[in-house]
């Protein structure tokens, strides 16, 4: 059984996820057992990575309802909501945990007393997390066709298994390539401030026994030029009619392989689609200056200085040659594979 992420632990009826902030030093799993001490953790990125946070969300209303004294059932309801609103508020762009906390908080609502609500808020976000398993491997399958038999990708931050319940997107494609008998090379951009890339891409390819090479974020275009990439793949935070919001340098890559004829793929789950709106509506998460000013206690920028930290950015949708989802590839005109995506939703809602 591959390692979970992030969990449900039903004998203590709390949440067990690897904090990867800790990571590559050290690998440890904690146990969360309220709203605020998640909440801490996903602003902290403990938890991070789309999927991953869908999961979190929807283990957040599990909990706040496994944990809730409330005998009154509308009461029982409001305390849950709160819980669900505090969770949404923690990172505002990736869409995925507020689609997480709203599928559990829906279901639930349909339940007739406290204790069948406490039931399936469980069971519902128990129910994610499976099916993100299915959905990763399901994509992967469906990514991997686009791998030439042997080739080098590109990828940005970290869409793996530390982003998803396991397998992962971006590189849920590269693990179904590799499993299909494809020759495939990774170039992981380090992905700065945070470095998910570094600390976390390169962790658990390595750990699988990848062939990652390391390199800084702005290098990426200099490898294009020189033809040592064959294709870019990244994951998403959230797609809009119009654009792919992701980590942060997701665009500068994404224009510099439009610029030399490089195929720019990015892959997502059907759930971090939010195709009513566009990248305008979209608030983009700002982080701490402290990110870009410090490392650790050492200082890297003079006090004083402005700083602009912008977690997250969109790419256009006519930069983007495919995306791959549990429901196939997706290609231009996006107008019409979009329709793919609401047919989807309509058929499980
Ligand atoms: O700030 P993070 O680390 O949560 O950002 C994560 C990303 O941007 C990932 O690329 C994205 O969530 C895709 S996860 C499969």
């Amino acid at each position: 059984m591959p390692e979970y992420t992030i969990e449900w632990d039903a004998e203590n009826e709390c949440i067990i996820y690897i904090d990867q902030t800790l990571l590559p030093g050290r690998h440890e799993r904690m146990r969360c057992t309220n709203i605020d001490d998640l909440a801490r953790a996903i602003r902290r990125l403990e938890v991070r990575g789309a999927p991953a946070l869908g999961i979190a969300g929807a283990m957040g209303v599990a909990l706040a309802a496994v944990r809730s004294r409330e005998q009154d059932l509308k009461r029982f309801f409001d305390e849950v909501g709160r819980a669900g609103a505090l969770l949404r508020g923690t990172r505002p762009t990736a869409v995925n945990l507020a689609w997480g906390i709203d599928r559990v908080l829906r279901k639930a609502a349909l339940a007739t007393s406290v204790d069948e609500a406490k039931a399936i808020a469980v069971a519902e976000a128990n129910a994610v997390a499976e099916e993100d398993e299915l959905t990763c491997r399901r994509l992967g399958g469906f990514g991997e066709e686009l791998f030439p038999a042997r080739c080098t990708v590109l990828t940005h931050c970290n869409a793996g298994a530390l982003a998803c319940r396991c397998w992962g997107t971006a590189l849920g494609t590269i693990r179904s390539a590799i499993a299909a008998g494809k020759d495939v090379r990774v170039i992981a951009c380090e992905t700065r401030p945070l470095n998910q890339g570094s600390r976390l891409t390169c962790w658990e390819l390595l750990r699988d026994g990848v062939d990652v090479t390391l390199i800084p974020d702005s290098s990426a275009a200099y490898l294009m030029r020189k033809g040592m990439i064959d294709l870019v793949v990244v994951g998403a935070d959230r797609i809009t009619n119009d654009a792919v919001f992701n980590k942060i340098g997701t665009y500068m890559h994404a224009v510099a392989a439009h610029h030399h004829g490089i195929p720019f793929y990015v892959a997502a789950p059907v759930s971090t689609f939010d195709l009513a709106r566009k990248e305008a509506d979209v608030v983009v998460e700002e982080r701490d200056r402290s990110e870009l000013t410090h490392c650790g206690e050492q200082r890297l920028a003079p006090d004083g200085v402005g700083v602009l930290n912008y977690a997250f950015d969109a790419t256009p949708l006519d930069l983007v040659d495919a995306i791959v989802t549990e429901i196939g590839v997706l290609r231009p005109p996006y107008t019409e594979s979009f329709r793919l995506v609401g047919m989807d939703e309509e058929t499980r809602s």
